[in-house]
């Protein structure tokens, strides 16, 4: 009994500086968490000096995001370059935009017609070549020419004379060139439909959207980054919350996941050149992309094209009742303020420190974009039972 005492003391004493121990390991860990918190923020919210002179391509601009962005960066002095897939659509933006922003036809699955998408550019930064950069770069720029540097007052002279030639750099400066080069790309074009259940889609339907959607962007990223890299930019790719969840069927989700795959590899990639790679992440928004009359326009295609056994195997209630869910669940979360995502957007054009991703509605960031880190088997049971059950089921 008497050596019971010091053990049960020593054990008291042993579990009394452990439980000090945790507290200040969590103090430390809390104190850690908030230092962290406060630089992030502080950090996230420093913002480039001028955004003047500095040139931002956007692809898809006649309607959505695109359109809006263009025109609120036309309104801070960013000189836009905004690609319209259709004639009225640039006529539209031209329109309700100032003289400075200008206006191309692109279709983001063409090559051709992103080739001189590219030569266009080319032609637009080149212009205004001085005044896109900074005396620190001219300053490089005429030394790489010269080998000397120039009296600073006879600097905008022989900058004059450099711009009408590009020069052979010294191999230590191969990457320097007389263009500026483009400051930002956004990658927004994209389609969404067919959207439904996976047996109902044809390999087509898939290539349809994923050319615009997963090739558009590669090709496109790929055409301007020579320009990109001058400027040492950034490129701002559009996915979406269906990037991150495969919440329905058809081409969309699988294009939004290769968006996400193939930014994560250019951001990867760039790093060392300087240009920065922001994935924009939306959640769902009153957009053309979102409009119920076309989604339901493209199902029924896919519904009346369908095999009587497959359709039988869903029964005939099943269409109506799947147009019923999606309408209902549509009406409540698509969010009409399209400045959510363009916010995401400038920041990523405007901030010094661009975040590698953005999320950008109530509905990504607490329904989707946490829905990613459950275990798929729960995700799997909330979506079989909100959509309509198939007539021929088995469980
Ligand atoms: N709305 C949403 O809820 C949501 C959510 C997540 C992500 N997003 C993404 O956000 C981006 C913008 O979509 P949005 O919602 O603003 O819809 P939107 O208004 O339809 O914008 C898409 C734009 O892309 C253009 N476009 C379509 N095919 C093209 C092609 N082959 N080449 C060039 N441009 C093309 C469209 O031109 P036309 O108008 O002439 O067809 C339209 O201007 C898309 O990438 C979309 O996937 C949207």
């Amino acid at each position: 009994m008497k050596a019971s005492h010091p053990s049960v003391l020593g054990q008291s004493s042993l579990f009394l500086q452990a439980s000090r121990d945790n507290s200040t390991m969590w103090c430390y860990v809390l104190l850690i968490s908030v230092l962290w918190t406060v630089v992030w923020f502080f950090r996230d919210r420093q913002m480039l000096s001028t955004f003047k002179d500095k040139y931002v391509f956007i692809t898809g601009c006649d309607t959505g995001f695109g359109n809006m962005l263009a025109k609120r960066l036309d309104k801070k002095g960013f000189q836009v370059l905004a690609g319209c897939l259709t004639q009225k659509g640039a006529d539209n933006l031209q329109r309700s935009s100032s003289p400075n922003l200008r206006t191309i036809l692109l279709d983001v699955t063409n090559s051709e017609s992103i080739r001189k998408a590219v030569e266009w550019v080319k032609g637009e930064v080149g212009e205004k070549g001085e005044q896109g950069l900074g005396w620190g770069e001219r300053a490089m720029h005429l030394l790489a020419s010269q080998q000397t540097l120039p009296p600073r007052k006879e600097w905008s002279k022989v900058w004059a004379e450099e711009s009408k030639v590009i020069y052979p750099s010294p191999p230590h400066q191969q990457s320097i060139c007389i263009l500026p080069g483009l400051f930002g790309l956004v990658n927004n074009a994209g389609v969404a439909n067919p959207i439904g259940p996976t047996e109902w889609m044809s390999v087509e339907d898939y290539r349809k959207v994923m050319a615009v959607n997963t090739f558009g962007v590669i090709e496109v990223s790929l055409a301007f980054l020579p320009l990109l890299k001058r400027a040492r930019g950034r490129v701002v790719n559009t996915s979406s919350v269906l990037g991150r969840l495969s919440a329905n069927g058809g081409g969309y989700c699988i294009s939004k996941y290769t968006v996400e795959a193939f930014s994560d590899s250019l951001r990867r990639d760039m790093y060392h050149f300087g240009v920065k790679v922001s994935i924009v992440e939306p959640g769902f928004f009153k957009t053309a992309v979102t409009n119920l009359e076309s989604i339901e326009t493209s199902l029924r295609q896919l519904w009346d094209r369908m095999s009587p056994e497959t359709r039988q195997s869903y029964g005939e209630d099943f269409f109506p009742n799947y147009l019923k869910v999606q309408k209902f669940i549509m009406n409540i979360i698509c969010d009409p303020d399209l400045s959510k995502v363009t916010n995401c957007m400038e920041h990523a054009l405007q901030a010094k420190h661009p975040r590698s991703r953005y999320s950008a509605g109530w509905d990504a960031k607490f329904i989707w974009l946490p829905a990613t880190y459950l275990p798929a088997f729960m995700v799997d049971i909330v979506l079989a039972t909100v959509l309509p059950k198939p007539a021929h089921r088995v469980r």
